[in-house]
């Protein structure tokens, strides 16, 4: 008999033993569930596929009249199976008491919130944070969000948000990982690790959403709410895998979407939420509509009324209705007439049941409202330590002509322009609901433990900063007042560092653009700067890719720094004067004009790729073909070599692929190193490349390191329109670099 290394041995049978309990633990919760489902009413059943949105101080008196009123008293029938945007120990306490001690069968509430990019402390906007291709930091970075917020009662969070987008002119691309579906994928994996961690039932553990379920990142011509068309190629292959991802890794909650896909509302569509999510993926969690979207399938001209809203939503697979209330409305007669089995109402239940148990809520419907938790939690100093390194690891180095950058200690006269540079709101990117108002360290303040001998000038104002999220952002396109005192003071110094870019609710829901340049008068100001001192960095902050065309052209030094969050300037701060040397990514192409859009890195290649000199090619006759800087490009303050790339096939079902780097600059750096393959000729054509593998590396100055990768049948194959995954044969290129255009190429042949 084969004899096994003892550590094999004793590693197998303990992970024999972990299945096995977790196996037990599903049966316990199974029998729980069953149990609990044959004593509810058909009206319980339907309650707890009913959230509410939170309303009033629940720690005030209840409320009278009005659908408050109607909402408090269906939460004592047990009528409610969670709310949304409730928050805070005590408030949370008091609705968990009320149902758990009022109603007849006492289940716990779920309490959701937009945990994006973190609660009180804010993180990076995910963008941002998918710009640092750093895993155990964005994992982190879910990780502290779910520690603030469970802090304040909640246990579940409506992120992460995977969808893929290729047009910055949505404006939620600040809210996702980015144009590419394999590192949007690694991320979704991450963000759920990190929110939900080991144990569910810890109370600093919450469930996770991954959203919007699906394509709502495809809406045409980046319009907000609008319709999305696609193929079943880009559905199978750049859309659903982020999803397929997150449900890998154990998400236990998916949430649809406000589009129609190919002519069917998300909310509607039972081939994906019911044969591709539940079915073919086996998803044990719950789907949760968005906000109304199921109502909004009259609107839609899908739904007749909302009886047959809420028959349709319910019969495509959507479990749990969002504020809308037409299943608490509607759904007991549709069972009653037979419209919808009650089965299906049970499959719904179930999955929401099985939620709150594994979150331990009925062991302990309170575990999350300890008010000394809340007190120690927010906004502890580990949190900004943790926040503080994402934001620097986020940081992109667009340009460094004649290496401005890193500005000495001793730079001499530094002027400061533009308004964003005095912001502490911006920063903190749109999704900042449960944090507090000019909580971010501005640019100005970061940069004051660097230099006190700076002068700062905002320029003319470019919009009303005060704008919060229920309101259209206001841009001056026309008072230039504030222009010259800028001019002059640039005139007197010997650097100029520019912050411009978006107001913080210019990017997120409800906020799509099609003019990307830097809002206002913006351009106008960094020209006339120029004109007197052209010795200028650029610092953007920004919810997506602007069209940032004559500044890369023009202007010597460009950071692209996104809204960082709460660490902003001390972040940007050590980044400039060279305590962090820059290591981000971009993890969306940044497009020369608006009119290429949608442009990304993994395109087709057409039948005419290229035909010049003659006219008849794919290509713009007013316009570059190529991006302003393209996916997975970052720059560092030192610089990298790439060699030996060598690739072993004799073993097909793992080829084997090394590369050498070097770090031949003078400083330590990071580097991401990126793995594409090209599949040459397909059944369904291919990208002319494709992201399969990265590897972010510390390698200090002249170091050199042989990077290895290895290429599965699941990196090589793709779906075809039948939704089935296959590997066919023939000739594959591999190209490895510091983006996805620098790079070494090889090709192999998988036979
Ligand atoms: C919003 C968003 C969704 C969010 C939900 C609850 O409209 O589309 O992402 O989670 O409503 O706020």
């Amino acid at each position: 008999m084969k004899r096994f290394p003892a550590h094999i041995l004793i590693f197998s049978i303990s992970l024999w033993f972990h299945n096995a309990e977790i196996m037990a633990q599903q049966n316990k919760i199974d029998k729980q569930i069953d149990d609990l489902l044959q004593r509810m009413t058909l009206e319980e059943k339907v309650g707890q596929m009913n959230q509410y949105n939170g309303f009033w101080d629940a720690t005030g008196p209840a409320p009278q009249g009005g659908n408050a009123a109607v909402k408090y008293e269906h939460l004592k029938k047990g009528w409610v199976g969670a709310m949304l945007n409730v928050t805070g120990t005590e408030e949370v306490r008091k609705l968990q008491k009320l149902v758990v001690e009022e109603s007849r069968l006492g289940i716990p509430l779920l309490f959701g919130y937009d945990v994006i990019h973190g609660y009180k402390t804010l993180a990076p906007i995910p963008l941002a944070e998918a710009a640092s291709w750093d895993m155990e930091a964005i994992e982190n970075s879910a990780r502290i969000a779910a520690i603030e917020a469970s802090s304040v009662g909640l246990n579940w969070t409506f992120a992460p948000m995977v969808d893929i987008s290729r047009d910055p002119r949505w404006g939620r691309v600040m809210e996702g990982g980015g144009e590419d579906t394999y590192l949007g994928g690694q991320i979704a994996k991450a963000r759920v690790k990190g929110f939900q961690g080991e144990d569910l039932s810890a109370p600093n553990t919450i469930a996770a959403c991954a959203k919007h379920f699906a394509a709502y990142g495809f809406a045409e011509a980046g319009k907000e709410y609008n319709t999305v068309d696609i193929g079943t190629s880009t559905l199978f292959n750049t859309v659903l895998p982020t999803f397929k991802a997150a449900v890998d890794a154990d998400v236990k909650s998916v949430m649809n979407g406000f589009n129609i896909l190919n002519g069917i509302p998300v909310t509607g569509d039972a081939f994906l939420q019911r044969e591709v999510l539940k079915e073919k993926w086996a998803l044990q969690g719950l789907v949760v509509s968005d906000w109304a979207s199921i109502a909004e399938l009259v609107p839609h001209g899908f739904a007749e009324d909302m009886k047959h809203a809420a028959e349709l939503g319910a019969k495509a697979g959507s479990d749990m209705e969002m504020e809308s209330g037409s299943y608490v409305a509607h759904l007991v007669s549709n069972v009653k007439e037979g419209k919808v089995k009650e089965s299906l109402i049970d499959d719904a239940v179930r999955r929401i049941l099985r939620v709150k148990f594994e979150l331990g809520l009925f062991d302990d419907p309170y575990k999350y409202c300890d008010s000394a938790r809340e007190k120690e939690k927010l906004y502890h100093p580990d949190h900004k330590e943790a926040v503080l390194e994402m934001a620097k690891k986020s940081i992109v180095l667009l340009k460094n002509e004649n290496n401005i950058l890193p500005l000495a200690k001793n730079q001499g006269k530094i002027a400061v322009i533009g308004e964003l540079a005095d912001d502490t709101n911006s920063p903190l990117g749109s999704w900042r609901l449960g944090s507090d108002n000019n909580t971010a360290v501005s640019f100005l303040e970061g940069l004051k433990a660097y230099s006190q001998d700076f002068k700062y000038a905002p320029g003319p104002k470019v919009f009303n900063k005060d704008a919060n999220f229920l309101q259209e952002v206001e841009v001056n396109a026309t008072d230039t007042s504030g222009m010259e005192e800028a001019v002059a003071l640039a005139k007197e110094s010997d650097v100029v560092l520019m912050v411009l870019g978006e107001h913080g609710f210019q990017s997120g829901e409800a906020r799509s653009r099609t003019n990307l340049n830097l809002p206002g008068l913006q351009l106008d100001l960094l020209k006339a700067v120029h004109e007197v001192n052209p010795n200028i960095v650029l610092i953007v902050m920004n919810g997506r890719p602007l069209t940032i065309t004559w500044e890369a052209e023009n202007v010597p030094a460009i950071l692209e720094t996104w809204q960082l969050g709460t660490q902003t300037g001390n972040a940007i701060a050590e980044v400039l004067f060279g305590d962090y040397n820059p290591s981000g990514k971009l993890p969306m192409t940044f497009p020369r004009s608006v009119g290429q859009i949608p442009i990304y890195y993994n395109h087709f290649n057409t039948g005419r790729p290229n035909l010049e000199p003659n006219v008849f090619w794919s290509h713009y006759s007013d316009e570059q073909n190529t991006p302003l800087f393209p996916f997975g490009y970052g720059l560092s303050y030192t610089q990298f070599e790439y060699s030996d790339l060598e690739i072993d096939s004799s073993d097909q079902s793992a080829i084997k692929v090394n590369v050498t780097v070097k770090n031949s600059g003078s400083v330590a750096g990071e580097e991401v190193v990126q793995l594409y393959i090209r599949d040459k000729v397909a059944s369904v054509t291919r990208p002319v490349k494709e992201l399969k593998g990265f590897k972010k590396i510390l390698l200090e100055a002249g170091d050199s390191q042989k990077i290895a990768f290895t290429l599965t049948d699941a990196e090589l194959g793709f779906f075809d329109h039948n939704y089935e995954f296959v590997v066919e044969p023939g000739m594959f290129e591999v190209m490895i670099g510091t983006n996805s255009q620098d790079v070494l190429r090889q090709s192999f042949e998988k036979r």
